[in-house]
């Protein structure tokens, strides 16, 4: 818990990040004529570790480029960061309460975001809530109260489904893939698809726009970390399959047995309509697949010593976002060690969080259901509770499930998410005090 005294100014070092491999870094057609202007050196009564071994009394903030992958400077302050009396202007945190959002859709028919009007049913994906979005990305809350009567594709990009309720069965070009709270399921572009509900279900749908979902680079640690590539289920042609490649479609404008195929390009929804079911598959070989991942199958990376930054709970990335994964995991035990996320700005990224499950242990008042939206700038932190809890913890581990969705691009918010907004959410950091303790 020593703080280090000032250091003499270290020489400049040339940074040796391999900026072309690291996601959402922009890289042009020379990236190695780029590089950083980085400065390793202490000032003042600092410590020389992240987020360990404050100067007493002290409050660590993070200042960085790309994320956590980036030169960063490390603050010590002598008062929480978010100890603000007031705030104001366009800059603000979002709380928004997902699971107030109901099963309809906002307007009957309603297009979606450019497209033209075009009559959705009310078990479309695309009727739902659109809750934040950009060029890149596109984050939607769909409740599904019975099952699909059309199938779906989406042409404008992979589509991400977290099942944050329910469980259902998937069917799609792939075959058959039973879904259920706490699964990420990857969909290509392209997939036809449809869900079945067994109870209904609340997903977070999160569009990589004209991208495609990849796995991120695990570096030292190798291809089995976090959780293995074998874990990732893939559909079954089985005997359910089957059987339901047969069945008379639920009908529409064609006849009583007509399919119908939702297609979403550019943001405009088409309806084509077949006189049969077009899952009808008997086979296929490749190396394109759907796939699943329960959050109970991941294995979380930490550090007893070290409070590891959110990217090391990275879990997919696609163009210019990622999404990460905060699944239970064991306390920091060094005494000097942080032990609760360090206060930051977000400065190159938009960060939204979704929680799924448990407790979570940096935020007040939030519960199951919710989804936090921090735009880059915004400083943030523990919220007052948990930062008591700052250098010793209680209890010896997480219990939580969270979803991250880091974007490097600015995200709007969408008027169904304002709809439920918690407008007091900017507030909810007042009572942060200062320990009363200056170096
Ligand atoms: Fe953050």
């Amino acid at each position: 818990m020593a703080a280090r005294h000032a250091a003499p100014a270290l020489p400049m070092v040339s940074p040796a990040t391999n900026l072309a491999a690291l996601p959402g870094v922009p890289t042009g057609p020379e990236p190695a004529m780029k590089r950083y202007i980085q400065y390793p050196r202490v000032a003042g009564t600092a410590s020389r570790q992240a987020h360990a071994d404050f100067p007493p009394g002290t409050y660590e903030r993070e200042m960085s480029k790309e994320g956590f992958f980036g030169p960063a400077a490390f603050f010590h302050h002598r008062h929480p960061p978010t100890g603000w009396t007031s705030f104001e202007g366009p800059l603000r945190p979002h709380a928004f309460d997902l699971a107030k959002l109901g099963g309809a859709p906002l307007e009957a028919g309603a297009p979606v975001t450019g497209g033209a009007a075009a009559p959705l049913p009310a078990t479309s994906p695309w009727a739902e809530h659109e809750c934040l979005h950009n060029a890149h990305a596109r984050i939607r809350w769909w409740r599904l109260e019975s099952s699909m009567d059309h199938l779906a594709r989406n042409a404008d990009g992979d589509e991400l489904l977290f099942v944050h309720a329910g469980r259902g069965e998937l069917y799609c070009d792939f075959g058959r893939l039973p879904v259920e709270a706490g699964d990420y399921v990857v969909l290509p572009r392209g997939t036809l698809w449809r869900l079945e509900c067994a109870a209904p279900l609340a997903l977070l749908l999160v569009e990589a726009t004209n991208s495609t979902y990849m796995l991120p680079d695990k570096g030292l640690l190798g291809n089995h970390a976090i959780f293995d590539p074998a874990m990732l289920d893939v559909p079954a042609l089985d005997d359910a399959f089957r059987a339901q490649s047969g069945r008379r479609g639920p009908g529409g404008a064609a006849g009583e047995d007509s399919w119908r195929v939702l297609i979403k390009r550019r943001g405009a929804v088409s309806t084509v309509t077949y006189p049969f079911n077009p899952l009808d598959a008997v086979g296929w070989h490749g190396d394109l697949a759907v796939c699943r991942i329960n959050v109970r199958d991941l294995r979380p990376l930490m550090s007893h010593r070290y409070h590891l930054p959110p990217s090391a709970h990275t879990t997919f990335v696609a163009n210019r976002f990622v999404v990460c994964t905060f699944a239970p995991r064991p306390f920091e035990t060094d005494p000097g060690a942080l032990k609760v996320p360090f206060f930051h700005n977000n400065d190159d990224y938009d960060e939204v969080l979704f929680y799924h499950a448990g407790d979570f242990f940096s935020r007040d008042n939030i519960h199951p259901g919710m989804m936090t939206f921090h735009p880059a700038g915004f400083t943030h932190g523990p919220h007052p509770k948990a930062l008591e809890r700052m250098l010793v913890q209680t209890k010896p581990g997480t219990d939580e499930y969270a979803v991250m969705i880091d974007t490097r691009d600015a995200l709007e918010v969408a008027p169904a998410a304002t709809a439920v907004e918690w407008t007091g959410y900017v507030d909810s950091w007042r009572g942060s005090k200062s320990r009363g303790q200056t170096p």
